[in-house]
């Protein structure tokens, strides 16, 4: 069977080095599809001259004409959008490959590239804490580098950086003289800063030349510039600066090694973007659909059937695996960062911890256009967010342990986000469109539970609802099952679930069928299990060990100061959403959140940023009058030492002191918690017990937490130095 696909690229005008590539890359892709099958592409390739019109009239003779049902193609916003006419009036679709400004979601389309929550904001967040936060932002005069700018100045802004100069240059513009002049003037006195480039096309390697030409010492940061620009570079031009993408051709992976080499054999040493990735990417996916689409009834509309099918349909590609999310039809992206080296390569320097589901409520919805048909929908689960490396590290674990069934256990102290964490396992396993099932075995009665676990059948006690009750084993089965609070459950209901796990079978009470069980179990809890089962506090260690095949312990966020203001704003972000306005964090009031402890953690953060948004009434700007008093006036609550004070120095432990411990802390404080410094006494003079503690923790170091090593070289036995560990508040398992 042959298919005809419409491949719609610049082949000439200001961006031909990016369609060139593209063609490139899904000529190489048809002639791997066409080798080994019974199903034939035929490609019909069209020149758009980077010209919009041009794009639009090629679309739709492509339709009309040369009867393709999909094409795949465009780079610019601009072109993507003159195109949708033609999608409109013919109902062809188009597989578009590049990233862009997000805010899109038009039925006919499958955008295959990055929005800016999955490129440019990571980007911009790793160049704020590692370059500078003076942004200068420079782009081509055209819709995307004008909606992502927008973007990315809220961004800064509301992150208390500064955009210090914003400036377009008509598309293929290659002299930026009054520019950099300007530029010279603003950072003269070593100022620091960093120039975010969203320039396209011709212009791109003209401006990094004179950029190096007038020597400024800071870099440009860039989510386009891509392989194929650099290679036009002169190597001391490119060296040095930074760009960001799903896709680099330097990525060490067995797939993308071979990707590579395949494409040297067919065309010598052509620089591979992630355009020509994910254009390659393209083709295999819409040869998988159109395999599927065949066996599948879905009426007689080629592309129709072509659209039911490439939503859901999972790709492995250079890139890696590639998930569609459905009901936006965006993909899931990886972000790496990368600095270009002197071999004019790209170094990658920073990767996401897996690929990062799509959003689409920017702040500013101006400039895009609306699509008819489909509004585009809350992002399928909140995101984690953060850098901080903690964090990350408990990430890439939940992402390996994902892809098992295997049973997680995550620990952490309230509001550290066990639950989200718990919830991102499931999203991102192969049970994501099975039930998550989350039962709090604190907040159920105990003679209640094993009703809520089980099920019941008709008349097994009294009360019992007609035709039984389904329990949440069964209601979870083929998906995962969230215990909260699992260390509350009964001893005698840990002997129940110890045996559901081993056997894998459930029957419900006052029933005899037995039902066969699949599903993954993550447990969750704030207590320190392990002390529990030494203390013999109650919890099973055969159940233990059954539920942490994989355990993961959360970092409180006092420990995770870099991820306050992210995390700020993007909670401040959702009820600008919802309220369509665009408050933003004042510096001060961003500072006073990153000085406090955060005893209740992100969940805490959360309430303040609702709090404050509520209280700030017309204004846009929160600043410290709409924090709750013991973070803003610095006689109350708590602040984290500055790194240069001593636990026991001066100003903060004078603060500390005029507060009853029991004012700040609820009574029963989680084993998680950090030992209140203000216990201490004054001018450095340890008590007895305050040497012994600090002889504790350093022998735990020092035994790298075994605790028999650290018994025995402290001379006590285990069960001493667990009732030790408990007095002092010392959790051996986070590794203070
Ligand atoms: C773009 O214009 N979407 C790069």
């Amino acid at each position: 069977m042959i298919k005809k696909v419409g491949l719609l690229f610049s082949l000439s005008g200001t961006i031909s080095l990016v369609g060139k590539g593209q063609l490139m890359a899904a000529l190489m892709a048809i002639d791997e599809v066409n080798k080994n099958t019974d199903l034939t592409f035929k490609p019909i390739i069209r020149d758009d001259k980077s010209s919009p019109d041009d794009a639009v009239k090629l679309a739709y003779s492509l339709f009309t004409e040369d009867r393709v049902d999909v094409i795949i193609g465009c780079y610019m916003s601009s072109i993507r959008n003159s195109v949708i006419s033609a999608l409109n009036e013919t109902g062809g679709l188009l597989l578009y490959p590049t990233l862009y400004e997000g805010n899109q979601v038009h039925p006919n389309i499958f955008y295959l590239g990055a929005v800016p929550n999955q490129q440019v904001m990571p980007l911009l967040c790793w160049t704020f804490h590692n370059i500078s936060s003076n942004f200068v932002l420079v782009g081509s005069d055209y819709i995307y580098p004008r909606s992502t700018n927008q973007q990315a100045r809220y961004w800064v802004e509301n992150s208390g950086g500064k955009i210090l100069l914003e400036s377009y240059f008509p598309l293929g513009c290659a002299s930026f003289g009054a520019f950099f002049r300007n530029l010279k003037k603003l950072t003269k006195s070593n100022r620091s800063a960093v120039v975010f480039s969203t320039l396209v096309g011709t212009s791109v390697p003209d401006f990094y030349a004179e950029f190096k030409r007038n020597m400024f010492s800071f870099p440009i940061v860039s989510p386009l510039t891509s392989e194929r620009e650099i290679s036009l570079m002169a190597k001391d031009v490119s060296s040095g600066h930074i760009c960001a993408s799903p896709y680099f051709q330097t990525i060490d992976t067995e797939f993308n090694n071979q990707f590579v080499d395949g494409f040297r054999r067919k065309f010598n040493d052509v620089p591979i973007s992630r355009e020509m990735m994910t254009t390659y990417g393209a083709v295999h996916q819409l040869f998988k659909a159109y395999k599927h689409a065949d066996v599948l009834p879905y009426g007689n509309n080629e592309a129709e059937k072509m659209r039911m099918v490439l939503k859901d349909l999972y790709f492995l590609g250079p890139q890696g695996k590639l998930i569609m999310a459905p009901n936006t039809q965006h993909l899931w992206q990886w972000c790496h960062i990368g600095r270009i080296n002197k071999e004019g390569e790209i170094d990658v320097i920073w990767s996401s911890p897996g690929p990062i589901p799509p959003e689409h409520d920017g702040p500013n919805l101006g400039i895009t256009i609306r699509c008819e048909e489909r509004k585009p929908i809350q992002n399928e689960c909140t995101p984690l967010i953060g850098l901080n490396q903690k964090f990350l590290d408990c990430v890439k674990v939940a992402e390996i342990a994902a892809a098992t069934s295997s049973s997680v256990l995550i620990t952490g102290a309230t509001g550290t986000g066990k639950e989200l964490l718990a919830r991102y396992i499931h999203l991102c396993s192969t049970r994501r469109q099975e039930p998550f099932v989350a039962i709090n075995c604190a907040s159920i009665p105990r003679d209640l539970m094993e009703a809520e676990l089980f099920g019941y059948d008709e008349g097994a006690f009294t009360g019992a609802k007609k035709k039984g009750n389904p329990g949440k084993f069964e209601l979870g089965n083929g998906g995962t099952l969230f215990l909260d609070e699992i260390g509350e459950m009964s001893r005698d209901l840990q002997s129940h679930l110890l045996r559901v796990i081993e056997d894998k079978q459930i029957s419900r009470i006052g029933g005899t069928k037995v039902t066969c069980l699949d599903v993954r179990f993550i447990a969750a809890t704030n207590k320190n299990l392990e002390l529990e089962i030494i203390e013999g506090y109650g919890f099973r260690c055969d159940l233990f060990y059954r539920l942490s095949v994989f355990h993961i312990h959360l970092p409180l966020l006092c420990e995770r100061l870099e991820d306050i203001p992210l995390l700020a704003n993007h909670f401040l972000w959702n009820f600008n959403r919802r309220g369509r306005v665009t408050k933003h964090f004042n510096p001060e009031a961003l500072c006073l959140l990153k000085e406090y402890e955060w005893p209740g953690n992100v969940r805490e953060l959360a309430n303040y940023v609702e709090r404050s948004f509520h209280l700030s009434g017309s204004s846009q700007e929160i600043n410290p009058h709409h924090l709750p008093a013991h973070l803003g006036s610095g006689t109350t609550g708590y602040r984290v030492p500055k790194p240069d004070q001593g636990e026991l120095a001066g100003p903060w432990q004078a603060t500390r002191k005029k507060l009853s411990p029991d004012s700040r802390r609820p009574k029963e404080r989680s084993l998680y918690e950090k030992r209140d410094p203000s216990d201490l006494t004054p001018k450095g003079i340890k008590t007895l017990m305050e040497v012994e503690e600090d002889k504790i923790r350093q022998t735990l170091r020092d035994s790298w937490f075994n605790i028999s090593e650290a018994a025995r070289i402290l001379g006590i036995g285990r069960s001493t130095l667990y009732r030790k560990l408990k007095r002092y508040h010392i959790d051996p398992i986070s590794r203070f």
